[in-house]
């Protein structure tokens, strides 16, 4: 089968997913989960404002935000890091994000991203995703970031098009979330997107 061969190796993939705590911005910090951010998360994952258009339900406890945690514990313990706190430099947990899924061979992956409705609009989920497609495209040899956006998110949809994404189409009714069908807008960020835009000029005059 056909494999991009600049991919990194499969028994190289933990570490080097697990790397990405070593990144830094200006504002923000990003570490695995850990069980303590329970009542940070459940800040974030029981507003229904940040729920409205995402396929996880409001939690209605603390506890459910605990078994949210656990289950990426338990990806991290086989090696599989996707989902990442973001923090600022007091190590608070302000929100996540992370991979939803990683094509390796194809060097391909989709993002997912929320933030703490206190912190919207200051550009911090921008910041957060500039360090993760930079890192990406430079450790992770990704050709192709992809993120999914419902059609009425204009938040998400404004911060992927500053960031320089396209938007390729509308995916007709894809996903199933809070009693009814829904469509999304499909965006994408190939490598050449980036190496001519802005972002990787700053990047590479520094
Ligand atoms: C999407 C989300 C993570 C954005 O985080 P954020 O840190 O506020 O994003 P930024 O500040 O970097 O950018 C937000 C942009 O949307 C714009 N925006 C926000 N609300 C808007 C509205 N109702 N109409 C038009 N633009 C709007 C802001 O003005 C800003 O653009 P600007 O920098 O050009 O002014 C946050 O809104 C969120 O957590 N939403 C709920 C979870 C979610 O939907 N996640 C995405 C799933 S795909």
């Amino acid at each position: 089968m056909s494999q991009f061969p600049s991919s990194p190796n499969y028994e190289d993939i933990p570490e080097l997913l697990k790397s990405f705590s070593k990144v830094q911005t200006e504002r923000l910090r990003f570490r695995p989960l850990e069980i303590s951010d329970q009542q940070n998360l459940f800040a974030i994952m029981s507003d229904p404002e940040v729920s409205k258009y995402n396929r996880w339900d409001v939690h209605q406890s603390i506890s459910q935000s605990e078994e949210y945690i656990q289950a990426a514990l338990d990806l991290y313990a086989q090696g599989q890091y996707l989902e990442w706190a973001v923090c600022q430099a007091d190590n608070q947990l302000i929100g996540f994000f992370g991979i939803v899924w990683w094509m390796p061979d194809y060097a391909s992956v989709e993002l997912g991203f929320s933030l703490n409705r206190a912190y919207w609009n200051r550009g911090l989920i921008s910041e957060a995703l500039t360090a993760l497609i930079h890192w990406g495209f430079s450790e992770m040899k990704i050709n192709r970031f992809e993120a999914q956006c419902e059609i009425n998110n204009v938040p998400s949809q404004r911060v992927l098009e500053k960031l320089g994404w396209s938007c390729e189409g509308t995916l007709r009714e894809r996903v199933y979330f809070k009693e009814s069908f829904r469509n999304m807008k499909l965006y994408s960020l190939l490598k050449t997107d980036y190496q001519n835009s802005d972002f990787w000029q700053l990047q590479h005059s520094l």
